[in-house]
C-alpha cells in the first residue's frame, strides 16, 4: 500500500468524518465516500488479522520434553507457561518485558537467538485475533416474572446438600437400575414423558411443540428421552466467555473435570461479571445442553444428565495457543465440544484455524474419546445481513466440525443465517419479531427467554450429540455425521435452494440436510455399525495457471477414478469433498465459486460476498462441501468460477480433496 494511503488511513482513524470530505481532496485514486469506507475496513481487517501481537510465543521443542523447556525459557528471559496441547512439542512461552499487545512484531538479539537453539524447531509471536460471538446483543435485563435472587440462593443452598445423592437428581435416566434386568427398551419406548414443572418448559416449543399443533416439526427429543437416553455418562463443554457453574438448573451436572479458565490460567470457568453483563453467552449455552429435568427452574437441558463443564477463553485475547489449548482442553475425559463464535461474520473476513489449532482438531478427532474422535460442534455463523458465506469461516468449514445452521419457528432461513455448502444440519433459534427464540438459563441464577443466533442453535445440537453418543458410545466422530445425514428432516423448512443429490437425499444451503431429529439419530446409534476406516484421495487440476477473465466464467474439469489404483487411498463412497483453491482477484468478494459431482449435484462453494474488497484473494483455501455425502466418487468433477469484478483473475491451484469409504456398511 502506498505510504500517502496508509497516512489517510491513521488520519482517518482519528477522524472519521472527514471521510466525507475527503474523496473531494485527495490526489489519488479515491473516487468515491464509498471508496474510503472500504480503505478503513481494510485496515481495520489489517489491523485485527496481522498487527496484534501478544507478549506470548507458541514454541515448538523437539521432543517436547517440559525440563527442556523450562530450561530454554530461562535462558532467554521467557516464563513457561507450560504445553499448549497437552503431550505435544508446543509451549507457551511469556515475555513479561514486552508489551502485552504490541502492533509490531518483536525483533530482537533474544529472539534470534533463542530461534538458533538446535532443539527449538519453531517460534511464533501470538496474535490476538477477531472472535465473535454468535447471539445478538441487547440491553435486556432477565425475565421479570422470575424469582428473586435470594430465592435462588437458598434453593442452591439447598440443593448442594442433596447433589451428592445421585438417587436424588439422577431419577430420570436411571433405568438401568429399575428395571432388574427387563430389556431397557422394551421398558422405556412404554415410558411417557410428562410435562415437567420447569416454569419456562411451555416456552421451549422446539423440543415438544409437535405434540400440541399437528404438522409442525420440533426436534423430537421426548422420543429419545422415553427410550432412555438423558445424556447420562456423556460430557460437553461449552468453549466461550464463561460458564456461571453455580447456577441452581446447571451446578448438579456441573463437572470441573471438563472446565478451565485458559484467559485466566486457572480450573474456575465462572465468567467476569460487568454491569452489561456481557460474558453471560457461555452460560446460556450450556443450559440448553444439561439444565436439571423437573426441578421447578428454569428449563431442561436436552441431555439433562449429561454433564456440563465451561472452558472460558473468549474474555481475553483469543491467539490460536487460546484455542488450541480449549479444543483440546482434557480430551480423553470431554466427549462434545460446543463452539458458538468464530472469526468476524461481516461478509469480508476469510479466516480459520492457525497451526496449533488444526493439530488440536488433529488430535482430537484421532486420539479424543479413545479414539474415537472429539465432537466439535459448530455454530455456522451470523452474517447473513451482510452476505457473509459460512466456507469462508475455517472452522465451521472444516470436516472436523460438525457445523450447524439455524431455523426460525415458523421454519424460515432467519435473517443472520449464512448459507454454505458445509453445513451439515440444522437446529432452531431466533428468527422475525413475533417469532419465538430459545430459552436459557442466564447470568445471576436467572433464566431468559431470548436466547438467539446461530449460538443458540448449536448447543441444542450438541445436546442431541450427547442423547446419540448415550446411546451408542462407540460412534466415531464420522459415525455422528452419517447419522446425521441420514436422520435430518427437510419438513416444514423453507428455502429456495432444495435439491436432491445424487443419492437421493434433499439438501440446502441453508438448511444442510435438514432439521436434527433426537429420536431418529438415537435409533439409528443403536442399529449402527461403525464406518470403515477415512480415506482421502486427492487430484489435482493439470494445468492450473488459467485467466477468468473480468465478467465471465471458467470451467474447469478434472476425471477421477477415487484413486483407486492405491488401496490406502482409495475412496468410492464420498463423506466430504473440498476443493482446495489458490487464486488473485481485484476484489475477493466478486468471486463466486461452484462444484459439481460426477453425480451432478451442483454445490455453492462461494456466493457473491459484496462487502468483501480484498486483494489478497485465496491462498490454498480449502472449500468444503457435504452435499456429495454417499455419492460414488468416480467421474468428472466440474469446478465453475465467476468473475463479476472489474479487472481479471487469475487461478492458481485447484485441488480436489475426497474424503469416504471405499466400500460401504449399512444403509
Ligand atoms: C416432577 O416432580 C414432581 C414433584 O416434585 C412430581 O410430582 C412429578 O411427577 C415430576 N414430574 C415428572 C415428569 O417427573
Ligand atoms: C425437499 O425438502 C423441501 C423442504 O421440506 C420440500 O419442500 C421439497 O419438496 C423436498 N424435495 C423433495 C424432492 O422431496
Amino acid at each position: 500500500m502506498k505510504t500517502g494511503q496508509i497516512l489517510v488511513q491513521m488520519i482517518l482513524k482519528q477522524m472519521p468524518y472527514l471521510k466525507k470530505i475527503l474523496p473531494i481532496i485527495l490526489p489519488f485514486s479515491l473516487t468515491s465516500a464509498n471508496d474510503v469506507d472500504n480503505l478503513i475496513s481494510n485496515s481495520v481487517q489489517s489491523y485485527g488479522l496481522k498487527q496484534h501481537f501478544t507478549n506470548q510465543w507458541a514454541v515448538q521443542i523437539e521432543g517436547g520434553d517440559p525440563k527442556e523447556a523450562d530450561k530454554l525459557a530461562e535462558k532467554y528471559g521467557f516464563i513457561n507457561l507450560g504445553p499448549i496441547i497437552p503431550n505435544s512439542e508446543f509451549f507457551l512461552f511469556e515475555n513479561r518485558n514486552y508489551r502485552k499487545k504490541s502492533s509490531r512484531k518483536a525483533r530482537s538479539i533474544q529472539m534470534s537467538s533463542i530461534s538458533r537453539e538446535p532443539k527449538v524447531l519453531e517460534l511464533e509471536q501470538q496474535i490476538a485475533k477477531k472472535r465473535v460471538k454468535r447471539d445478538f446483543l441487547r440491553a435486556e435485563r432477565p425475565s421479570s416474572s422470575l424469582p428473586s435472587e435470594d430465592y435462588f440462593r437458598q434453593l442452591y443452598a439447598e440443593r448442594n446438600t442433596i447433589f451428592h445423592d445421585p438417587q436424588q437428581y439422577h431419577r430420570y435416566g436411571d433405568y438401568q437400575d429399575l428395571s432388574n434386568g427387563i430389556d431397557r427398551d422394551i421398558l422405556h419406548t412404554r415410558r411417557r414423558y410428562a410435562p415437567p414443572n420447569d416454569p419456562f418448559w411451555k416456552d421451549m416449543w422446539y423440543l415438544h411443540r409437535s405434540e400440541e399443533s399437528e404438522g409442525e416439526m420440533d426436534h423430537n427429543v421426548k422420543e429419545a428421552w422415553e427410550m432412555g437416553y438423558t445424556g447420562k455418562g456423556v460430557v460437553v463443554t461449552i468453549l466461550d466467555d464463561g460458564l456461571e457453574r453455580t447456577h441452581p438448573d446447571i451446578a448438579p451436572n456441573y463437572d470441573p473435570m471438563a472446565s478451565y479458565d485458559v484467559n485466566d490460567r486457572d480450573d474456575d470457568p465462572t465468567p467476569r461479571y460487568e454491569y452489561t453483563d456481557e460474558n453471560r453467552h457461555g452460560t446460556r449455552c450450556a443450559g440448553e445442553v444439561a439444565s436439571i429435568f423437573n426441578n421447578s427452574l428454569c428449563i431442561v437441558g436436552i441431555a439433562f444428565n449429561a454433564k456440563i463443564g465451561g472452558i472460558r477463553m473468549l474474555d481475553g485475547d483469543v491467539t490460536d495457543a487460546v484455542e488450541a489449548a480449549s479444543l483440546s482442553h482434557n480430551l480423553h475425559h470431554i466427549d462434545i465440544y460446543s463452539a458458538s463464535w468464530g472469526p468476524d461474520d461481516d461478509g469480508r473476513t476469510v479466516d480459520g484455524p492457525a497451526t496449533l489449532t488444526k493439530i488440536a482438531f488433529e488430535r482430537g478427532i484421532t486420539q479424543g474419546r479413545k479414539g474415537r474422535g472429539s465432537i466439535f460442534i459448530w455454530a455456522s455463523g451470523n452474517g447473513g445481513k451482510d452476505a457473509d458465506s459460512c466456507n469462508c469461516d475455517g472452522y465451521t468449514n472444516s470436516i472436523h466440525t460438525l457445523s450447524i445452521s439455524s431455523a426460525t419457528e415458523k421454519g424460515n432461513i432467519p435473517w443472520y443465517s449464512e448459507a454454505c455448502s458445509s453445513t451439515l444440519a440444522t437446529a432452531y433459534s431466533s428468527g422475525a419479531t413475533g417469532e419465538r427464540m430459545i430459552v436459557t438459563t442466564d447470568l445471576h441464577h436467572s433464566c431468559t427467554k431470548s436466547h438467539t443466533g446461530t449460538s443458540a442453535s448449536a448447543p441444542l445440537a450438541a445436546g442431541i450429540a450427547a442423547l446419540t453418543l448415550e446411546a451408542n458410545p462407540e460412534l466415531t466422530w464420522r459415525d455422528l455425521q452419517h447419522i446425521v445425514v441420514r436422520t435430518a428432516k427437510p419438513v416444514n423448512l423453507r428455502a429456495g435452494d432444495w435439491k436432491i443429490n445424487g443419492i437421493g437425499r434433499n439438501v440446502s444451503h441453508s438448511f444442510g440436510y435438514g432439521l436434527l431429529d433426537a429420536g431418529a439419530m438415537v435409533k439409528l446409534a443403536k442399529v449402527w455399525q461403525t464406518v470403515p476406516e477415512q480415506r482421502k484421495c486427492r487430484t489435482s487440476y493439470p494445468a492450473p495457471y488459467k485467466t477468468i477473465p473480468h465478467g465471465n466464467r471458467l470451467h474447469l474439469q478434472v476425471y477421477t477414478d477415487g484413486c483407486a489404483g492405491s488401496p490406502e487411498h482409495h475412496v468410492k463412497y464420498l463423506e466430504h469433498v473440498q476443493a482446495i483453491v489458490t487464486l488473485n482477484a481485484p476484489k475477493r468478494g466478486d468471486i463466486q465459486i461452484y462444484l459439481t459431482s460426477p453425480k451432478g449435484t451442483r454445490s455453492t462453494l462461494l456466493a457473491k460476498r459484496s462487502r468483501d474488497t480484498s486483494r489478497t484473494g485465496f491462498r490454498d483455501w480449502a472449500f468444503m462441501t457435504t452435499h456429495n455425502w454417499g455419492e460414488t466418487a468416480y467421474g468428472t468433477w466440474t469446478l465453475e468460477i465467476d468473475n463479476d469484478g472489474w479487472d481479471d483473475a487469475e487461478l492458481l491451484k485447484w485441488e480436489l480433496v475426497m474424503y469416504g469409504t471405499d466400500n460401504r456398511t449399512l444403509n
